[in-house]
Parts: C-alpha cells; sequence; structure tokens
C-alpha cells in the first residue's frame, strides 16, 4: 500500500509509453501511467484502428493492462499528450476508471515537439465525472 504518490514516476512512465502509441489516422499520441494500492504503476498507450471505432484510448489500455496484471483499487493516474491543450480522460475512460476507483486524482501533462513537459492540470475523477453510474445490487 503506497501512502505517497510519487508523480514524478507516474509521468516519467507515462511519457515513456506515449512513444510507443499507435495513433496512424490522428498522429494524436497519448500515453497513460496508473498507481494501484499495491503501489504498481501500470501504463497504456492510444491503440487506433482502421474502422476508427474500434481505437481504444490510453487511459483504458493501462486498465485493461491492470486488470490483466491483477485487479487492484486505482490511487492516482496521470495522462500525457501534446500541447497545447493536453488531454483530459473521454468520457468513456472515466466511466472505466470509476469502476477501479473511489476517488482517483488525475493529472495532465502536454509535452511540447522536443518532448518536454509545458503543461500540467490537476484533476479529480469526482470532478470530471460527478454521480458516475455504479451498477447496484438490488436490495
Ligand atoms: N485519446 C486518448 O488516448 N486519451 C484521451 O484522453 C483522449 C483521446 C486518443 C484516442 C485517439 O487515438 C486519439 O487520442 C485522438 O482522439
Amino acid at each position: 500500500m503506497s501512502s505517497v504518490i510519487d508523480w514524478p514516476a507516474l509521468e516519467n512512465a507515462a511519457i515513456d509509453v506515449r512513444t510507443r502509441a499507435y495513433a496512424p489516422f490522428s498522429q494524436y499520441r497519448v500515453g497513460a501511467s496508473i498507481l494501484t494500492k499495491s503501489g504498481k504503476i501500470v501504463v497504456g498507450c492510444n491503440v487506433e484502428n482502421s474502422t476508427y471505432g474500434a481505437t481504444i484510448c490510453a487511459e483504458r489500455s493501462a486498465i485493461v493492462n491492470m486488470v490483466s496484471q491483477g485487479r487492484e483499487e486505482l490511487l492516482a493516474c496521470v495522462v500525457a499528450s501534446r500541447a497545447p491543450g493536453a488531454a483530459t480522460p473521454c468520457g468513456v475512460c472515466r466511466q472505466v476508471m470509476a469502476e477501479f476507483a473511489e476517488r482517483l486524482p488525475i493529472v495532465a501533462i502536454g509535452l511540447d515537439e522536443a518532448g518536454a513537459v509545458v503543461e500540467r492540470a490537476a484533476y479529480d475523477l469526482e470532478t470530471l465525472l460527478p454521480h458516475a453510474f455504479r451498477l447496484r445490487s438490488t436490495p
């Protein structure tokens, strides 16, 4: 259980995995890193598809990767994309994050063409997706 979040390590992991994004259609490369409750950092990048609709975002790619390694609670997330206007998670990714997190701080970083971080903004899943849908068992 990690009590302190190592944001620089999470940022470096997101920046690194972003180089492996498969984005031939949009040229918009995204990397995501997540910190799990056991202290593991798990990463994912966007993987586009010729059908466009089958594209998976970096954030969901990281979460799917995490579940494959052993499902855990998410404690923190970094999303790396290009500046200006660093990406915040899309609506679908927010809902998928909510499946595995009680509360989740999210930092969005924007990189310039040389790969330097020139933007940084902090969010919280509760703010990005208030009243997330949760399937509760009937009483
Ligand atoms: N994308 C992500 O991977 N994460 C986001 O937060 C926003 C959008 C990807 C999907 C697609 O491959 C490309 O960015 C352009 O939308």
